[in-house]
């Protein structure tokens, strides 16, 4: 993509995040990685929804700006999400009420209740807390750009990226709406999983369209317990608490949240929000 058609982009997609409520004030970046590999990207403290086409900032591909203008305190991040995904062209960083009310609620967007998701975005994890702008952040994310195209950011907000800007805005818009409707069916009593057998179909579907590789089938996204890949937001409870034999077991401190969760939907399994 031309360093033009980013810019004008770019405008466009910010417009959209201020418009849908997914940015206030000068919160959220975006950026695109051009032909080149510069960068182009949001400036800092700049609301996302009056930017114009010659307010953004271009940096080299290390970060280094090429311009007057200073790229976002985030671009860090972005660089990360290039490094790790060579086909990501875009990235788009947000702070959407519901998804990051999950967020800050310590929970990930990884339960199998949309079909259209498990298809097109699969699950999206929750990265530890970490300073924003620091390295506490992105080796919080690092793991996990790798398997997923959307994370969410403890205490902080969500992040997704693609292969242009309209796909990682597709991508934050879907994860957005998907933590809404979770939400609302907590409210109405709690939602269903889909069963194993209809998520292992929903996979093959989305791997012989081309919609996502095997390489997000990891434990937290796949939904299937028989891959192994690690990951740091774990898996369900009932998968992975261990026993030492002595009737003593151990869980981490996501893992205890979902059983609480559970507990207060009446302990009916497959609904955990
Ligand atoms: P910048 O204005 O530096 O991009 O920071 C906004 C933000 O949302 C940080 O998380």
């Amino acid at each position: 993509m031309d360093e033009q058609t980013a810019r004008r982009e770019i405008v466009n997609i910010g417009r959209l995040l201020y418009e849908r409520s997914y940015v206030v004030s000068s919160d959220g970046n975006v950026s695109v990685r051009l032909d080149d590999g510069r960068i182009v990207a949001t400036p800092t403290m700049m609301c996302k929804g009056r930017m114009t086409e010659d307010s953004l900032a271009v940096t080299d591909a290390a970060g280094n700006p090429l311009g007057d203008r200073r790229p976002s305190s985030e671009l860090a991040m972005h660089l990360l999400i290039y490094q790790e995904r060579p086909d990501v062209r875009a990235v788009c960083h947000a702070h959407p009420p519901h998804g990051t009310a999950f967020a800050v609620a310590g929970l990930a967007i990884d339960q199998p209740i949309l079909s259209e998701v498990i298809l097109t975005l699969g699950c999206v994890p929750l990265a530890a807390y970490g300073t924003p702008s620091t390295d506490e952040l992105t080796e919080a994310m690092r793991p996990l750009v790798k398997h997923h195209n959307a994370l969410l950011m403890a205490n902080h907000g969500a992040v997704a990226y693609g292969s242009d800007l309209w796909q990682a805005f597709d991508r934050l818009e879907t994860l957005e709406h998907t933590a809404r409707i979770a939400i609302l069916a907590r409210i109405l009593g709690g939602s269903k999983n889909l069963p194993a057998d209809a998520i292992e179909k929903l996979i093959n579907v989305r791997e012989a369209a081309g919609y996502l590789d095997d390489s997000a089938r990891c434990q937290a996204c796949g939904y299937l317990h028989e891959t192994q890949l690690s990951c740091p937001t774990g898996d369900r409870p009932a998968a992975s608490a261990s026993s030492n034999g002595s009737g003593k077991i151990s869980l981490t401190r996501e893992e205890l949240v979902e059983l609480l969760a559970q507990a207060m939907t009446q302990g009916r399994p497959g609904n955990v929000w």
